[in-house]
This record gives structure tokens, C-alpha cells and sequence, in this order.
């Protein structure tokens, strides 16, 4: 059955999608973990090549970060519009990306585009689809904190895109409950699990396989000697500057307080975010790295100890690994991992991160608690882009 709701858009012309034949869907991802997440969702519909055509636009709001992912799940990109600038504003970015992806459109003329998540190249996106008059559907809808601007500019992007998609692929029941207060029609929804946790469990049986050259030589060059390691991840614009700064004396008190612990940073290539961790280089328990490729990354938490993390996916990822998450954040859209007792929101002042990691190095029962509470992912179970693949087909017929 043919299913289609402009909710917010009753005026607009709804392309024809109902009608058989090879469907061209266009695939926009511009930043790692859109790469990442996509890509699994991308394989999938490539298997069915009598039905749909596939093409993937990466717009290059990264450059390294997600050349890597791309080349790990080893696809090309049909288009690279290469827009990233070094410490690209908000603005410049939109711009560049709503007059970089006009000839896209026009080119293609796809039947229906896929974007991820809530970055700026997923809003760009989905406005550009809507200008062209191209159904969207969007993967990972309905995440809210219920504050504009936290995650900022995340939040907005979110709303903006649940207005213009056609298609709402919720990874949880809370997530479709958010959609359905916003007015989506319940149709125009399915609760799919995200496909991050169905490109986790691939890496992963990948990194059993088969591991690469470069994963082998970070595994000598990390050399943990049986030391915990607390894996750290931070980037979140709405943190950089003085709670970034706060973020860094906390990690550094840490870091001296539990010196048998390793801790573990690959460092986000944003110049923010470079300058506000360098301090900790010097600290004998403390490795910088550059960002890591998917693969050693994955490796890496599975090694791991805890999570000190603002990234979302790594928080969706976690729990499938058994790997409790310590959220560096004020707000969260991902409830479900607290509700479940996989993560805990730390907050953000150095004197709550230290409170809450101290407590998970010191106290082995409340950190086996959490592990425990990983047996089920309350993200997915890995067959989100089986269930995206069958609602889109479904809907072509
Ligand atoms: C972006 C997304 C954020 C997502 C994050 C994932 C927006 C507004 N933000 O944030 O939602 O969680 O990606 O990592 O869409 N840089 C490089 N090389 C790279 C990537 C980035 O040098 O491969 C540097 C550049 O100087 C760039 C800066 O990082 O200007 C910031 O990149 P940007 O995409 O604007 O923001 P992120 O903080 O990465
Ligand atoms: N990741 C990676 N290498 C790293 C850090 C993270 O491959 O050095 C992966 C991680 O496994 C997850 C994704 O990148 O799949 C998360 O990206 P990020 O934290 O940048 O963005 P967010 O999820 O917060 O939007």
C-alpha cells in the first residue's frame, strides 16, 4: 500500500511513488556517524537492484573523519560535494549545502531521499528534497530533549526534518510516541531500532573475522598491560568553550586520581574541541589519539572499561558491547539507555563527572549492575534496515 503523509504540507504535490519500476532513492550523509549509520541501510537496499537504484550524495561537511567510515563499509559516494571548511559556522555551512544540493536533485531526480539523524547535512537535506518537491524519509526521527538548544543546532535540525518527512523511521517506542505528539500520523511511522546498532554487530563480526594491519599496530602501540581503560570521547558544540574547559580539568583529576586506569581519547578534529583537550596530553595515563578508524574504534570499545562520552551513537552502541556509558551532558534524547541502566547522565560540571566515574572505578557492584543491564540494547537488535527495507518496499508495490 501506498503510504504518504505531508503533514504539516497538505498543499504540496505528492510525487507519484505508487506506480512499478526501478526507484531511484538518493542517500545524503555528510558527517561520520551519518556515514556509518547509513551504510548498512544502503547495502541492504543494494541487494534488491531490480527494484531500486541506489545513489549516495556525501556532502563533505566532514572530510577524514567520514572518508574512513565510507571506505570501511567500502562504498563510493556518487557525489562528493566537498563543502567542509576549517571551523565552519552554522550559517556558511547551510548556505553552501542548500546551493550544492539543487544540481543533485536536478540531476537525479530521485523518487525518494534518505537522510539520518540530525546534523546539518540531514537538514539541508531534507529542505532541499522539499524544494524540489522529493519525498523524504528520515531514519533515526523523533529523538527530542525538549530543549532547543541542547543539542544545538541538533534539536531544531530534528524538529525541522520530522516536519518535511514522508517517511518516520523511529528507533524506539519513546521515539514514535514523540512523533505522535507532534501530530505524525501513525502510519507514517515505524519503529525500526537504529541501524547504528545493525552497523555495530557487522563491524564487529568483521573485526572477529579479519583484523586489519592498522588495527594491529594500535593494538601493540596501545599496550594496556591488563589496566582498565576509560574510553573518552567529547565534541558537542553546545559544550565547547568553558564547560569543554571544566570537561578537561575533570578528566585530568580523574586521570590522577586512578593512575592504573588508561584512559583513551581519540580527539575530534574540530579545532574547539583539539584546544580545549591538548592539557591532557602530558598526563602518563592519558593517550590522545587522532580520531580511529570504525573498525579500531568498535575494537576499542569492546576493551574497554567505561564510556565517558557526548556522542549519541556511541551511547546506542555501547550496550550491545556490555559497556556501561557515562553521558557528559546536561540533556539527553536518548532516555531509554537511562531508563534501561545502561548510561547515566553525568551532567556537565566537573564536580558531578567525577562523582559519577569515581563512583563506577570504586564501587564494582554498581558498575556490574549496568553491565548486566546490557544484555538487552534498548536501541535495536540489529534489523532496522530489514524493517526500513520492507516498509519501503511495501510501500512502491
Ligand atoms: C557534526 C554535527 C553533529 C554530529 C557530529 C558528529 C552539525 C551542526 N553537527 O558536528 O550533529 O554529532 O558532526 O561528529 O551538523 N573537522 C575536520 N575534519 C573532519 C570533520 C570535522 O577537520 O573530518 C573539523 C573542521 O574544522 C570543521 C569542524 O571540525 O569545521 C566542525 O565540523 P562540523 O561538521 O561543523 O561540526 P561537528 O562538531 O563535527
Ligand atoms: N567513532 C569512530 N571513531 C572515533 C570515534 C567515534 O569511528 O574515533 C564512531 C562511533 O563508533 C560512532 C560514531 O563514530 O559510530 C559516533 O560519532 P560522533 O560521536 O562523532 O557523533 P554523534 O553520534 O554524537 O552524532
Amino acid at each position: 500500500m501506498l503510504f504518504i503523509s505531508y503533514h504539516f504540507m497538505e498543499q504540496m504535490p505528492i510525487p507519484p511513488l505508487g506506480v512499478r519500476g526501478l526507484k531511484t532513492l538518493l542517500f545524503i550523509s555528510g558527517t561520520r556517524p551519518e556515514v556509518i549509520k547509513l551504510a548498512p541501510l544502503i547495502h541492504a537496499f543494494r541487494q534488491q537492484p531490480q527494484a531500486f537504484e541506489c545513489r549516495v550524495c556525501f556532502t563533505g561537511q566532514h572530510r577524514e573523519l567520514a572518508l574512513q567510515a565510507f571506505d570501511f563499509f567500502g562504498i563510493q559516494p556518487d557525489y562528493d560535494l566537498n563543502l567542509m571548511q576549517e571551523k565552519q559556522g552554522l550559517p556558511g555551512l547551510t548556505a553552501s549545502l542548500m546551493t550544492a544540493l539543487q544540481p543533485v536533485f536536478q540531476q537525479e531526480k530521485p523518487d525518494l531521499v534518505f537522510v539520518q539523524g540530525d546534523t546539518t547535512t540531514a537538514f539541508c537535506g531534507a529542505l532541499a528534497a522539499y524544494y524540489a518537491g522529493i519525498p523524504v524519509a528520515h531514519v533515526e526521527a523523533g529523538l527530542r530533549t525538549g530543549f532547543i538548544r541542547s543539542p544545538f543546532p541538533e534539536e531544531f535540525n530534528r524538529i525541522a526534518i520530522s516536519k518535511i518527512a514522508a517517511y518516520h523511521f523511529a528507533p524506539t517506542e519513546a521515539a514514535r510516541q514523540n512523533l505522535l505528539r507532534e501530530g505524525v500520523p501513525d502510519l507514517a511511522i515505524t519503529v525500526t531500532g537504529n541501524t547504528g546498532v545493525d552497523a555495530l554487530l557487522w563491524a564487529k563480526t568483521q573485526v572477529e573475522k579479519q583484523k586489519s594491519p592498522e588495527l594491529e599496530a594500535f593494538q601493540q602501540q596501545l599496550d594496556p598491560k591488563n589496566r582498565r581503560i576509560a574510553l573518552v570521547t567529547l565534541h558537542r558544540r553546545e559544550n565547547q568553550g568553558a564547560i569543554m574547559a571544566g570537561m578537561q580539568q575533570a578528566l585530568s583529576t580523574l586521570a590522577t586520581r586512578y593512575p592504573e586506569v588508561l584512559f583513551v581519547l581519540p580527539v575530534h578534529p574540530n579545532p574547539q574541541v583539539r584546544t580545549a583537550l591538548e592539557p591532557l596530553a602530558g598526563l602518563p595515563n592519558m593517550r590522545l589519539t587522532q580520531p580511529l578508524s570504525y573498525e579500531i574504534f568498535v575494537w576499542l570499545l569492546a576493551e574497554s572499561y567505561l564510556i565517558l562520552t557526548d556522542s549519541g551513537g556511541i551511547q546506542e552502541e555501547a550496550p550491545s558491547l556490555g559497556k556501561p556509558v557515562v553521558v557528559l551532558r546536561e540533556h539527553t534524547e536518548r532516555p531509554e539507555a537511562l531508563e534501561a541502566g545502561t548510561a547515566i547522565l553525568a551532567g556537565i560540571s566537573p564536580e558531578d563527572i567525577l562523582e559519577t566515574v569515581s563512583k563506577l572505578m570504586d564501587d564494582a557492584v554498581a558498575y556490574e549492575a549496568m553491565v548486566a543491564q546490557c544484555a538487552q540494547n534498548p536501541f535495536g537488535d540489529g534489523r532496522a534496515c530489514e524493517r526500513i527495507l520492507a516498509q519501503i518496499t511495501n510501500s512502491f508495490k
